[in-house]
């Protein structure tokens, strides 16, 4: 009796979760597959907001999709934005700026390309950047619909 109480609990909240279609905070995500990284640099198109370095990162299922160019649900890809010093001639990392996370998920995200778009802060898991449901996001990525709304590409 204890025991199915607990579980139908646990399902209650995950559905009221999943029902407004928050994208979770991708834990573990510096130790997934690095992708690229980009050093933004100011005068650049994206400076504002995304000047700095980058690191791109992918869990298994989307670098089966970097791959293959299909990204199957659950696939996600983190955008992991420091700010870069610039000093005795290099450029190293500085603070964390901001975390961009992209989970796939065609039908929870269908108006976002099947893709769930969010930003956290600084080195925050729950402050959120989004007030949209992605739509910001969205409306530059959709310039890689043949890419399945991913700039990053593969490198072997
Ligand atoms: C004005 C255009 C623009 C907007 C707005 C934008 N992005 Fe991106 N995003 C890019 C570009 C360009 C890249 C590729 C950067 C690179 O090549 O290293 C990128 C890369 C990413 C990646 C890595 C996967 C990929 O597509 O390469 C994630 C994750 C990401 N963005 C999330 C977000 C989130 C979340 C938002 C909204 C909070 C957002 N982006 C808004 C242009 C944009």
């Amino acid at each position: 009796m204890m025991k199915t109480l607990v579980l139908s609990t646990a399902l209650l909240l995950s559905a009221l979760a999943l029902a407004e279609g928050e994208v979770p905070y991708p834990d573990g995500y510096r130790t997934w597959n690095h992708v690229k990284s980009m050093v933004i640099k100011p005068g650049h198109a994206l400076a504002n907001p995304f000047q700095g370095i980058h690191h791109v990162y992918a869990n298994d299922k989307a670098l089966r999709g970097l791959r293959s160019g299909k990204y199957p649900d659950g696939a996600v890809l983190v955008f992991d934005l420091l700010h870069y010093v610039d000093k005795d001639a290099a450029l190293t990392e500085g603070d964390r700026k901001l975390v961009g996370v992209m989970v796939r998920d065609r039908n929870r995200y269908r108006s976002t390309g099947g893709w769930g778009f969010e930003g956290f802060a600084g080195n925050s898991r729950v402050e959120r950047l989004t007030s949209d449901g992605g739509a910001s996001c969205f409306s530059c990525h959709q310039s890689q619909e043949s890419q399945g709304y991913v700039f990053s590409q593969w490198r072997p």
